[in-house]
């Protein structure tokens, strides 16, 4: 007999001792990712997503809906249009009415999605557990707890923390529920779980929302390779960037990681998109305007007026501009030089202030005497937009040129390193940080670490760090 869609215990006889497991939930703009770990063991599951997810990474589920014909959400897997950008409007507008073009106008908004979205990524991950570890955890009784990651710097940010908090306690009703979950189960979910004394089906205390970054690096703080010292992460993602600096400091076998200072903001992959395709837009719709003054003039160009100008978006782009397949043509052949011109002085990815200035507090201010100015800073590129050699290198290149006048020996970039705790099946070494977020939500909540407000701290100027498990933050930062 198959398992009920909503099943979140193994079936069969009576049960032993309970284990915990959390669910550490990534929802990703573009791809959400989720571990499961049984923190006790110190034992990680990371869960495929086989049939939907990214064609390369089994372990990228697209962050997808698709409505059916028969009113029941369903996640849209990698070959399907389906409902994008679930994640951006929840961050912004939760509650704004959402217009679906399917089979007549129905109207939602970014919770009720989220939520449909959410219950459907549980139950599979659920399903995808009591099935695969039967063998292990069969004679146990499940506690599920579920940390929700949230694109946010501190737990303050009380707007988001709200929204995905009530998204993720609705989606843990509707994903225990008999039956698909429908648009109006969905509608149901996403209503009663703004009561106070709303009860989503397991202990209020065991649904939690965490900033994204705090738990990159609280995964990393709690992984067999870290060391101690200084580091910057920078985590590019669909919509948002994610900086940190942060310190791990070991004493007497006890650790304690400490943020420096961090800031999220929005210069991520689908805002340099964004922009090149602007960029590249205004400059078609000249070249356009001047074929059609030609044609005004009845004059008949010459073969080179009728082509499309070459577009050179300058060496750091050629990754871009093959990706994209731009026609891509040399200065000499191209006739129209101020064109090209304009083309080739696009600047849009280069904006590196942001982990400039952090760099800059950070010296100054945070940590001045860190071993780790005079033998190179670990730095850790991750997310999707960490792919690109852009962000990897181009950009930091540029951070590390702007600090020249600091002392100190610039950057050491590493892969930031698989975890030995984690269970994977079929992803490489490289492709790790893309699990990363997942991977430090996994871990009980309270072993994620804390935030202060940035009022309470005061700049540290001479030695090493003295608070625990702190993050800065400003909130202009954000
Ligand atoms: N090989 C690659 N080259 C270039 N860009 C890539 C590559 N792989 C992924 N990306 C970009 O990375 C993005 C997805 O990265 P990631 O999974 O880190 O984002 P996310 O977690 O979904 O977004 P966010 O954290 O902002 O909510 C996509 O928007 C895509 O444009
Ligand atoms: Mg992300």
């Amino acid at each position: 007999m198959s398992m009920p869609v909503n099943a979140t215990q193994f079936d069969g006889g009576p049960k032993r001792e309970p284990s915990d497991i959390v669910i550490g939930l990534d929802f990703g703009t573009s791809f959400t990712k989720t571990v499961l770990q049984d923190p006790n063991l110190r034992k990680a599951f990371a869960v495929p997503f086989d049939g939907l997810s990214h064609p390369d990474n089994r372990y990228l589920l697209p962050s997808r809906l698709m409505l059916g014909q028969n009113g029941n959400w369903e996640l849209a897997g990698w070959e399907s249009k389906g409902i994008r950008g679930l994640k951006v409007p929840l961050m912004k507008n939760p509650e704004k009415n959402i217009s679906l073009q399917v089979s007549g106008k129905l109207r939602t908004n970014a919770k009720e999605l989220g939520a449909a979205f959410l219950a459907l990524v549980l139950r599979r991950t659920r399903i995808w557990f009591l099935t695969k570890w039967k063998e292990a955890y069969g004679h146990s009784e499940i506690r599920w707890q579920l940390n929700l990651g949230i694109p946010a710097l501190s737990y303050d940010e009380e707007k988001i923390k709200e929204a995905f908090l009530v998204a993720a306690r609705a989606a843990w009703w509707l994903s225990i529920q008999d039956g698909p979950v429908t648009f109006s189960l969905a509608r149901e979910a996403a209503g009663r779980a703004l009561h106070y004394d709303f009860f989503p089906g397991i202990d209020r205390d065991f649904i939690n929302v965490v900033p994204e970054v705090v738990a990159e690096v609280a995964g990393y703080a709690r992984s067999s390779f870290r060391r101690p010292g200084l580091h910057l992460i920078v985590d590019v993602g669909a919509s948002t960037m994610d900086i940190a600096t942060f310190r791990l400091d070991e004493t007497s076998g006890e650790l304690r990681y400490s943020f420096l200072w961090a800031e999220v903001n929005d210069n991520a992959c689908h805002r340099l998109h964004r922009e090149r395709t602007r960029k590249v837009q205004s400059e078609l719709a000249v070249w356009l305007k001047a074929l059609d003054r030609a044609h005004d003039h009845n004059v008949l160009g010459s073969h080179a007026d009728y082509q499309p100008p070459g577009i050179l978006l300058g060496d750091v782009d050629e990754e871009f501009v093959s990706r994209a397949a731009l026609p891509i043509r040399s200065s000499k052949k191209l006739g129209n030089e101020v064109l090209m011109q304009s083309m080739s002085s696009t600047s849009i990815p280069h904006r590196s202030p942001a982990i400039r200035k952090l760099m800059a507090i950070t010296k100054k201010k945070r940590d001045p005497n860190s071993e780790e100015w005079r033998t190179g800073v670990p730095l850790f590129v991750c997310g999707g937009g960490g792919e690109l050699r852009l962000f990897r290198e181009d950009v930091m290149r540029k951070v590390a040129d702007g600090l020249k006048g600091y002392q100190w020996q610039g950057f050491r970039q590493m892969r930031l390193p698989m975890p030995d705790e984690l269970t994977v099946d079929g992803l490489s070494e490289e492709d790790y940080h893309r699990l990363a977020v997942a991977y430090g939500l996994s871990f009980f909540f309270q072993d994620i670490g804390h935030i202060v407000p940035p009022s309470k701290i005061e700049d540290i100027t001479v030695g090493p760090i003295k608070d625990v498990e702190e993050l800065f933050v400003e909130k202009e930062q954000v």
